[in-house]
């Protein structure tokens, strides 16, 4: 698919909002899901991996948006696009996350693991769900968007670990105190924390749901690099984070 970019703004010295205008991508895609997105000029169309797996942070009047930090080669490519430039990138791929409706539901989200859990709030307080939001970052320059962030949840709790914004600390242990009044929590974010909500979760016995922000080559099942483990009954048996991700159930992860 291709699209034009609207913009592509620079949030902080790491952080990029990129916007683009395709209805077909629009029409096809579900709250969860990635793409895979082709950086730059045409030399680079046949290094798939400079093709970068990135979360669908949004879907509104026939655009959609990403969020992305500037990482490698790949990302600074993508950085130099400018307003009516086009860029090409895959269909929707991978699973969804499971939508409720009139419940009360936590989201915790760390550093860029903010970009699906942007679009999952706004879906669910459509639903007339009550969304606490816990974002967590290491710095002031990993919380961004929180304006809008504040527009679509209830509550909006952000934490750094050097204290520069919010609470100082990890986002699990505001999220901890609260776990137990919630139906449904929803997280993305780094391994070692989407680990830790998913234990809390399943002593506190509230269902879980996490997407894993694992490294992609092909994004289409098929080079077999972002295999994950999962718990079913006594087996632990494979998963590709790309085909049958990247939202899992949290509490079957073998982590
Ligand atoms: Fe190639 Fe998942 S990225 S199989």
């Amino acid at each position: 698919m291709k699209g034009k970019v609207v913009k592509n703004q620079r949030l902080n010295d790491k952080y990029f909002f990129l916007e683009i205008k395709s209805e077909e991508f629009v029409t096809q895609a579900h709250v969860g899901q990635f793409l895979m997105i082709k950086p730059g000029s045409q030399e680079y169309t046949h290094d798939p991996l400079l093709r970068r797996p990135l979360g669908v942070a949004d879907v509104h009047d026939g655009k959609f948006n990403l969020v992305y930090m500037v990482v490698g080669k790949g990302t600074k490519l993508l950085s130099e696009f400018h307003e009516g430039g086009m860029i090409e990138f895959s269909a929707p791929l991978g699973n969804s996350f499971t939508l409720l409706e009139n419940k009360r539901v936590a989201l915790v989200a760390g550093g860029i693991g903010i970009a699906p859990v942007f679009w999952l709030a706004k879906t669910l307080k459509n639903r007339g769900c009550v969304v606490d939001l816990y974002y967590g970052g290491r710095t002031v320059d990993d919380v961004v968007l929180l304006e809008e962030l504040k527009e679509n949840t209830d509550h909006l709790i952000v934490t750094t670990d050097d204290g520069s914004a919010g609470i100082k600390g990890f986002v699990t242990l505001p999220f901890k105190e609260n776990v137990e009044t919630y139906d449904m929590v929803y997280a993305c974010g780094p391994k070692p924390m989407l680990k830790t909500v998913s234990e809390i979760c399943v002593n506190a016995e509230v269902p879980v749901e996490v997407s894993l922000d694992e490294r992609m080559a092909c994004g289409l099942g098929a080079c077999l690099g972002c295999i994950i483990y999962l718990r079913e009954g006594d087996e632990i048996v494979q998963k590709r984070c790309c085909v049958e991700g990247p939202v899992f159930d949290g509490a079957k992860i073998a982590w």
